[in-house]
């Protein structure tokens, strides 16, 4: 069997997309385990799902930025981990962190990037009027939802979507984009 790329993933909530990758990365075709979950959120459900999946955890506080990069950086190297995927982790890492690291790292974005870079996205989406939008999963690099594309899903915006509707939908989507992005990285 092919040895699967150790994988770590930084949550700062929910933790959905974990789980979407928590599931497909059990299939023994799929290219990733995940050795380590970081999440700067003590509260994080994310949390919740590395303990039912069985998988290890740290919660590092992000307030002093550096302190957290260390503190990851540490229990990075020291399980040999390979690939990062940030998953509704909602801090911007820094130049040094992605030099350090070495290996790929990976986000997921709540839109059509490069359109609506950054938060709020689905207010800022209805407020425009817009009449798609979706979600983006990109290589990370020192400037803010910019690296280089791997996968997007469009998704239709109806006349009576609301914030939460249309993040339903894009979560939908989400779940299924994340998956297929890691595979088609390591096909
Ligand atoms: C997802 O919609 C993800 O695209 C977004 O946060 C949500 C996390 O949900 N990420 C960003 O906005 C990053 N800038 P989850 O915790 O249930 O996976």
């Amino acid at each position: 069997m092919v040895e699967k790329i150790k994988t770590c993933v930084f949550i700062s909530g929910t933790g959905s997309n974990l789980e979407s990758i928590i599931k497909s990365s059990r299939d023994y075709i799929f290219p990733i385990k995940i050795k380590l979950i970081i999440s700067n959120n003590i509260n994080a459900r994310g949390i919740k799902l590395a303990k039912k999946y069985s998988i290890p955890y740290k919660f590092f506080s992000s307030k002093n930025k550096k302190i957290f990069e260390r503190n990851s950086l540490f229990e990075i190297k020291k399980r040999k981990i390979k690939f990062l995927c940030l998953a509704g982790f909602m801090k911007k890492l820094s130049s040094n962190f992605i030099k350090s690291f070495g290996y790929k790292i990976i986000n997921i974005h709540p839109s059509l990037l490069p359109k609506y870079k950054g938060l709020n996205t689905y207010k800022r989406v209805l407020k425009n009027k817009e009449k798609y939008s979706g979600c983006t999963v990109h290589f990370v690099t020192p400037k803010l939802d910019s690296g280089k594309i791997i996968l997007q899903k469009k998704v239709l915006i109806n006349k009576n979507d609301t914030e939460k509707s249309l993040q339903r939908k894009i979560l939908l989507q989400e779940h299924k984009l994340y998956p297929q992005s890691i595979i088609s990285i390591f096909r």
